[in-house]
Parts: C-alpha cells; sequence; structure tokens
C-alpha cells in the first residue's frame, strides 16, 4: 500500500485524511502528546487494520479520540461527577478517562473490557481531523508494538509506511510522552500510566487518588492491559544509572573502554558536563543531550527522539539517567523503566 504523506497545516490534506478516515482506512496524526494511528472507532474492520498495522496483540485496548464532549455520550454508558470535573479542567488535554461502555463501541477497541479509554486531545491538526471526520477516532501511538512512541511524523514513517492509508505531519509532539489514563470505574480512582496530568494536579480536583503499581507479575490481571507488554524498547539494552554526575562518568568510563562497539549516552546537561569533553567527542560514544535536569518537561518532549536515534546509529549498549519522579518526571521514569526492562546500574554508595 502506497502510504501518503499529508500537511497538517493544509485544509484539503486534513480533508482527505478524514475522507480515508471515513472509508475505514488507517490514518496517523499528531497529537500534543504523541503521534496516533487512528481509526474509526466504530468500525470493527478498522480496529483490526488497527492492531495488524501495529502487530499489537489483541487483548491491549485502544484509546478513542474525540474533538467535542458530546460524543462521549455515544460512547460511555455513564459520565460521574469526577468525570465530568477533570474534563472541564483537563481536556482538550493529555488525560485518558476509562469509563463503562456502550455496546456500540466494539470490543475489540476494548480488547474485550467492559470499559472504553476516551480522551480529547490538544492539538490543533488533530481536532481538525476528528472534527473533519465526524467520527470517534480509535488511536494507539502510532509506533510497531513494543518500540518507543513516535514523536515525529518520521518515526511513523519508518514504522508504519507501506501498511497505513496515510500520515497527517504535524510537527514534532510538545508533550512527548502519552497521555495519563485514570481509571474512574472502580470505588477509588487510579492512575493506570502517569502521564503529563500528574498525580498532583488530578488529586486537586478529586482528593487522594492511587496509582497502579509499576511492575506487573503474569500472575496478576493489570488493570491496564498494556502495561503487561514489553515498552519503548530500543535495539540496544539500555541501562538506568543511579549515582552522581562524577560517579557515573568516571564508572561509565572504565567499562566504555572495556566494550567493543559504541556506547549510547542518554543524559541531561548536567550529568554530561561530569564527563571529558574529549571524552564525549571520541569514536567510543553516540551523546544524546536531554537538556537541563531541572527542566524536566523538555527531556519528556526529547526522549523518545533520542531513543530511536540510538537505533539508528546501531551503538550496542545505551546508559541513561535516573531522573527525580516528582512531578512530570513519574511519567518519564516509568517510561524509562519500562526501555530499560528494570535493568539498573549503581556508581558509588548509592
Ligand atoms: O497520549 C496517548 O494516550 C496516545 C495518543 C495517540 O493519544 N495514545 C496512546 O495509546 O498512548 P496506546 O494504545 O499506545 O496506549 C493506551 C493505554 C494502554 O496501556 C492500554 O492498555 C490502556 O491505555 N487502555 C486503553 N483502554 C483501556 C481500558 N478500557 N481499560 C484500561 N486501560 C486501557
Ligand atoms: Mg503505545
Amino acid at each position: 500500500m502506497e502510504t501518503k504523506l499529508w500537511n497538517g497545516e493544509r485544509m484539503e490534506d486534513l480533508s482527505a485524511a478524514a475522507v480515508a478516515l471515513r472509508q475505514g482506512q488507517l490514518v496517523a496524526f499528531p497529537t500534543e502528546t504523541v503521534y496516533g494511528l487512528g481509526g474509526n472507532a466504530l468500525d470493527v474492520r478498522a480496529a483490526e487494520k488497527i492492531y495488524g498495522a501495529k502487530g499489537r496483540p489483541s487483548d491491549n485496548p485502544l484509546i478513542v479520540h474525540i474533538y467535542k464532549t458530546e460524543q462521549l455520550a455515544e460512547l460511555a454508558a455513564e459520565i460521574p461527577d469526577a468525570a465530568r470535573a477533570l474534563m472541564a479542567a483537563f481536556w482538550p488535554g493529555p488525560l485518558t478517562l476509562i469509563f463503562p461502555k456502550k455496546d456500540v463501541v466494539p470490543d475489540c477497541v476494548t480488547g474485550g473490557l467492559g470499559t472504553v479509554a476516551v480522551r480529547m486531545p490538544d492539538h490543533p491538526v488533530a481536532l481538525k481531523l476528528l472534527q473533519a471526520s465526524d467520527l470517534p477516532i480509535a488511536g494507539p501511538s502510532a509506533n510497531t508494538s513494543g518500540k518507543p512512541s513516535p514523536t515525529k511524523a518520521e518515526h511513523v514513517w519508518h514504522d508504519l509506511h507501506g501498511k497505513i492509508a496515510g500520515i497527517v505531519d504535524g510537527g514534532a509532539c510538545r508533550v512527548g510522552l502519552e497521555s495519563t489514563v485514570l481509571d474512574l470505574t472502580g470505588t477509588a480512582p487510579v492512575i493506570l500510566r502517569p502521564g503529563a496530568v500528574t498525580k498532583e494536579a488530578i488529586e486537586e480536583w478529586l482528593g487522594p487518588v492511587e496509582e497502579a503499581p509499576p511492575d506487573i507479575s503474569s500472575k496478576d490481571a493489570p488493570r491496564a492491559p498494556g502495561m503487561k507488554y514489553t515498552h519503548y524498547a530500543p535495539e540496544a539494552p539500555l541501562y538506568l544509572c543511579q549515582g552522581t554526575g562524577p560517579q557515573i562518568a568516571s564508572g561509565l568510563m572504565k567499562e566504555i573502554s572495556q566494550c567493543t562497539g559504541q556506547a549510547g549516552l542518554m543524559f541531561s546537561a548536567e550529568t554530561l558536563a561530569a564527563f571529558p569533553q574529549a571524552f564525549l567527542s571520541s569514536d567510543a560514544v553516540v551523546v544524546e543531550n536531554l537538556g537541563s535536569r531541572t527542566d524536566l518537561e523538555k527531556v519528556c518532549a526529547r526522549v523518545f527522539d533520542a531513543l530511536r536515534y540510538f537505533d539508528q546509529t546501531g551503538v550496542s549498549i545505551i546508559y541513561t539517567e535516573y531522573f527525580s519522579t516528582a512531578s512530570i518526571g513519574a511519567a518519564l521514569m516509568n517510561r524509562l523503566h519500562k526501555a530499560a526492562g528494570g535493568q539498573l546500574r549503581k556508581f558509588g554508595c548509592v
């Protein structure tokens, strides 16, 4: 299949993309978090195509995207007051809410669950496309299952060209990590996946909320089925490094000198400053500077692009930083833990 590249700034391109969606085809589109792989959420065949194109296990449900709150009544059997308050506060924005589903939502969209995940993205191109199609659009992240989520149209092209009808290019995604997923269907609200709408921000509206444990053993039934699968993994093994900048720098320089092949270093500007400049510009390493660790939002926006860059360079090992878990750092470290498969390197007395 020829995959078209549409320009998100041009209304005629968005109209063509909307026609493709209405015909049951798949269109990748930008959101403020990551690119989504869109298909008509009410069409079983479109949903099945999404699982096929991504190579995604069929028990991992999809998020449905809407552009106006009126569309929610079509999808959700019940909209609790807590959800209404959060929608007013955070939509459009990076917060996905789980509702009991109506029968019109196909079981394959929800991975067989009786609930449906819905969000309204905060991106002008996404909202225009959703409006032009006038459909609820199922949209997982537009990557091959298991790979880092795409934050640029070229990432989607790399993973999915030839498999989908088109990609709407809207430039780089502002947030860079997927939305917060909040389950309101139980007795207490539970964050199933941390994101840019932080626990603290949600608690201002709801009081205490729980967090689903990050590591779920195969014995437990995860509440967000996606949590049990490998995620965000670059080709090379990734290690999270704990320690001060100088401890990490001297430990890694020793380790890398014994390695054949190049090592990827994905660190904050502060940690990189502890390495000698000559080492950073040597052939032993490929360096991705994520910016200052005091600006975690920028770090989040860069991290998936950096992981994908290492795949292109063919490094044989990647080291990254153990960032603060305060505020949006919780979402960042959730993704890095998964990308690293929990592999840690401790330097110094930590
Ligand atoms: O920011 C985002 O959320 C992006 C953009 C494209 O909107 N989408 C995204 O979708 O990250 P995806 O499919 O990659 O992740 C959806 C997550 C999965 O962990 C899935 O298991 C969970 O949401 N999920 C979806 N429906 C659910 C449901 N009914 N109950 C519990 N978890 C659900
Ligand atoms: Mg995903």
